[in-house]
């Protein structure tokens, strides 16, 4: 009883002991369900409001300061040494190679997606069978199994660094095959005006001559365009020591000028892209065309020496060229030929023999980047090649290697937490060097991306051509970000007053007549041609600059010799790599200010007052003198360039009063600032270059590496005076001047929200 009792009131204890048991778990579940509903729409809340404050937050200005610390002179001097240990020439194995080793490098230093991306391409070799070799000889004329001179097969090893197995000859990339023979002209520098003053001043008969030119002034493969157009059957190319080596001055391996025995490779291809598929990526499935349709040069070309040019420079005859054709070979007195006698006075040939081939090979590109935070469906670019005809030390390695010292510090910077708003993607391209190829089929590729999101291409190709100061070439509208970028890096040597890389390029570069440094238009010769040319996105491109007060030369001396070793860069040109830590610096920073600033870093402004001083000096040229007089006007040519004007300068105010509490705005005001330059591109390209489309900027037609404004009107204005059909040749100046006048008004228009038309109203 006891026992049951206490049983009862125990087991009564017991139910409610459960009961409340029961309520109370049945609270905490409730509780906990509650927290967890509340707490999702609180995360929510709060998830909402950090993407709002992403997207309206600015850069954070201390990174700027990080980039500048982390950036390492040693690791920029390794990374050169190693890549520059074999030479590495597009579509050989050390292409392959390289392009590994820097997605792996590129993976360790915590850089997203690295990857190698392959394209099949049509590139150019020299044979390497014995006998097969590409030469040049002098021959006598009556008996020519007397070969009086020939040319050297190679350059002559002047110190252990440049002795390795792969060095390629010198050779002319896609030469046509040939041996051709026959009497020599000199033709200076092989221009248009050149030509000219042989045919129309000097009366001379070109057609079936072998002409000898000196490297400079122009991009070769216009010199053999050229020679093809006056029916030369050969031409040969040498660098004069007047260009590359200046009396008195040090030689390699005892300096940086060109040796006699030295010679300049290089490409004669003169367009930018595969030449098998223009238009499309060279693909596996691609379509190709035969390499007879190709735009390569019908006549053999081959570079050689000032040694061996000499031999045929002094034997030639004729009258004594003007005082400016003159070169600097001593005991060279320069004739026009054509004839050419041995010593003896026997009467001599020169023979051109090249037996390269043209070949398909598969090179690499390799794409690193950086996902944005904010926006990452916008890319900021940063490229430099990766081939060389030999080492490379300057051409483009010097650059590769600073770019992989940027992208290890923006890895670091990504481990530290940082991630800026937009995309960064690093690229280091194939096959440059034979026609801008790499870059041009990656760019046909992603097209349909690019044109819509690419913010902007920031190109470094070989930054250490001189140590004197900076040099840049941009679209008008990124030549403040340069500026601002470069004020903030020190100088890599500062003494007194010059403490920024800023202030010894205005200190040094006078040539834009003004307080500040001159920022060049772009022509061609590297990477960003493809970007801006084909595509409209805007560009950058760096490097340092010889001092051309002292020395007017088109290019530094030792361009594209087997001498362009790790030795030269480190014995003479950057022995401590300050010079390439600054410009890994400012690519950087450039960089981050690009893909990290709220508001894109472009002024609209400077693209309407380029053009506005473009047109004023069109207009007072010769050419715009011609227009006039023929009765044509330029009136709304010149309103459409004020509208543009005016349009870049009240859509600055725009920026300037933007509501940064407003993502929506910001992305409006990003999307012009980046879009402006899809303005200038024409979908019919320009006349005779469809794939060449840009109708303010565009490399010249007569010289590649120079920039045309008004490509397409510069170019129907050419040698009018001359036209085999003046009235067809009019007809498209005036077909010139609507096309840039309508791309002037529509560019404008896209600097508005409204869908409008400038010019409909007066019909
Ligand atoms: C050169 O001469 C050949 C035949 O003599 C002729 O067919 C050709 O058109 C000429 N070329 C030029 C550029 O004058
Ligand atoms: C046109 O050609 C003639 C000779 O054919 C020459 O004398 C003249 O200088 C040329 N004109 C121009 C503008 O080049
Ligand atoms: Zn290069």
């Amino acid at each position: 009883m006891e026992k049951a009792q206490s049983m009862k009131r125990a087991s009564k204890a017991a139910a409610n002991w459960r009961l409340i048991l029961a309520v109370v778990i049945i609270v905490v579940i409730v509780l906990f369900v509650l927290g967890i509903v509340i707490g999702y729409f609180i995360g929510l809340g709060q998830s909402e409001n950090d993407a709002v404050k992403a997207a309206l937050s600015d850069a954070d200005p201390t990174v700027a300061d990080r980039i500048i610390d982390e950036m390492s002179s040693e690791e920029i001097g390794k990374n050169l040494r190693y890549l520059t240990s074999i030479p590495h020439l597009a579509g050989t194995p050390a292409d392959k190679e390289q392009a590994d080793y820097i997605v792996q490098t590129w993976l360790e230093q915590g850089i997203e997606h690295a990857e190698a991306v392959p394209y099949n391409v049509l590139l150019s070799y020299p044979s390497d069978e014995e006998g097969k070799e590409n030469k040049v000889q002098i021959l006598e004329a009556n008996t020519p199994d007397n070969i009086i001179h020939e040319s050297a097969l190679k350059e002559k090893v002047l110190d252990p660094t440049q002795d390795h197995p792969d060095v390629v000859p010198p050779f002319n990339a896609y030469s046509a095959q040939g041996e051709e023979q026959g009497d020599v002209v000199y033709a200076n520098y092989a221009r248009v005006e050149d030509f000219f003053y042989l045919e129309r001043d000097r009366n001379m008969v070109l057609n079936g001559t072998i002409i000898i030119a000196r490297y400079g002034k122009i991009f070769r493969g216009d010199k053999v365009s050229n020679a093809m157009a006056v029916g030369a059957k050969g031409i040969i190319l040498y660098s004069d020591p007047k260009d590359v080596a200046p009396a008195g001055q040090p030689r390699y391996p005892d300096g940086i000028y060109l040796p006699e025995t030295g010679v300049q490779r290089g490409s004669t291809f003169k367009d930018a892209m595969d030449p098998l598929t223009p238009g499309y990526p060279a693909t596996a499935f691609a379509y190709r065309i035969d390499d007879n349709e190709a735009a390569l040069p019908k006549i053999p070309v081959h570079p050689i020496s000032y040694a061996d040019a000499k031999e045929i420079l002094r034997r030639m005859q004729g009258v004594e060229v003007l005082p400016e054709w003159k070169g600097a070979l001593d005991g060279v007195t320069y004739r026009y030929g054509p004839t050419i006698r041995d010593d003896d006075n026997t009467i001599a040939k020169v023979k051109i023999i090249v037996h390269s081939r043209n070949e398909r090979r598969t090179t690499y590109n390799t794409i690193g980047l950086i996902r944005g935070k904010v926006e990452p469906d916008r890319y900021v670019i940063l490229g430099n090649h990766r081939d060389a005809w030999g080492f490379g030390a300057i051409d483009p390695t010097s650059g590769t290697a600073t770019l992989l010292e940027v992208t290890r510090v923006f890895g670091k910077l990504l481990k530290d937490g940082w991630r800026p708003r937009r995309t960064i993607v690093f690229c280091t391209w194939g096959a440059e060097e034979y026609g801008l190829i790499g870059s041009n089929e990656w760019v046909e590729e992603n097209m349909k991306n690019l044109v819509s999101r690419g913010v902007a291409y920031v190109n470094v190709d070989s930054p250490l051509m001189g140590v004197h100061r900076l040099s840049a070439g941009a679209t008008p509208n990124l030549k403040q970000i340069i500026y601002a970028a470069a004020k903030t890096i020190p100088d890599a040597y500062p003494e007194g007053s010059r403490k920024t890389m800023y202030d010894t390029w205005t200190m040094r570069d006078k040539s834009a007549g003004t307080d500040e440094p001159s920022v060049s238009d772009l022509g061609s010769g590297s990477d960003y041609a493809s970007f801006l040319h084909r595509m409209g996105m805007s560009a950058i491109d760096m490097r340092y600059h010889w001092d051309d007060t002292q020395y007017d030369f088109s290019i530094y001396p030792m361009y594209h010799s087997v001498y362009e070793t790790y030795h030269l860069v480190e014995t003479y040109y950057d022995p401590e790599f300050k010079y390439l830590q600054a410009m890994a610096r400012l690519w950087a920073e450039i960089g981050r200010r690009l893909a990290d600033l709220l508001i894109i870093p472009m002024d609209a402004r400077d693209y309407g007052s380029r053009i506005k001083t473009m047109f004023e000096h069109f207009k007072d040229s010769e050419s715009g003198q011609k227009i006039r007089n023929r009765g044509l006007s330029m009136d709304r040519f010149e309103d459409a360039v004020d509208t543009f004007n005016e349009a870049t300068q009240s859509f600055h105010n725009e920026v300037t009063d933007v509501n940064k509490q407003d993502p929506m705005e910001i992305r409006r005001i990003n999307d012009k600032l980046m879009m402006l330059e899809r303005g200038f591109i024409d979908p019919l390209g320009l006349p005779g270059r469809v794939l060449t489309r840009h109708v303010i900027f565009a490399p010249s037609s007569k010289d590649m590496y120079a920039s045309a404004g008004f490509p397409g009107l510069v170019d129907a204005m050419f040698d009018i005076d001359n036209s085999s059909d003046p009235t067809k040749q009019w007809r498209e100046v005036e077909r010139e001047i609507a096309v840039i006048t309508h791309h002037l008004y529509s560019a404008a228009t896209t600097l508005t929200d409204e869908i409008t038309s400038l010019t409909r109203t007066e019909l």
